[in-house]
């Protein structure tokens, strides 16, 4: 197993964190209604943790010798103001972390990257529990 390999799925991770930021800005200050309330505040919280997870992704990215990619992943951010709407798209990009950190850490875990794995593990647990609080909220009863 190359570093190659492990940049690669890093710098996979990292557009993901990029697209997070963005689309959670965008519906922090977009959505409408009284669960805009509860909702802006959590989707501020979401997008600096994202900021955070992607700091944390680029530096080491850096430190395997690797560049880290500029852009965000290209997956559509869809403008909506309807709460539902905006929920699910949390859902579905949770979700998506979820599993790209999942697979990362299976390909560290075949190098020897303690240090590493430790971090990636603590991002991949944050996003775990980001879903399943998406989860408990999308479902009401
Ligand atoms: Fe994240
Ligand atoms: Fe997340």
């Amino acid at each position: 197993m190359t570093n190659e390999h492990i940049i690669e799925k890093m710098n996979l991770a990292l557009g993901w964190e990029l697209r997070a930021v963005n689309m959670y800005a965008h519906y922090s200050a977009n959505v409408r209604g009284i669960h805009r309330l509860q909702l802006s505040p959590l989707f501020n919280t979401e997008m600096t943790e994202s900021l955070t997870h992607a700091d944390i992704v680029r530096k080491a990215i850096v430190q395997l010798g690797g560049v880290p990619v500029t852009e965000r992943n290209s997956h559509p951010i869809i403008h909506t103001t309807n709460y539902i709407d905006t929920l699910n798209y949390s859902l579905e990009t949770e979700a998506k972390a979820a599993e790209v950190y999942a697979q990362l850490l299976e390909l560290i875990g075949k190098a020897d990257e303690q240090d590493l794995y430790d971090s990636i593990e603590q991002i991949y647990l944050s996003e775990l529990r980001s879903l399943e609080e998406l989860r408990l909220v999308v479902t009401e009863s």
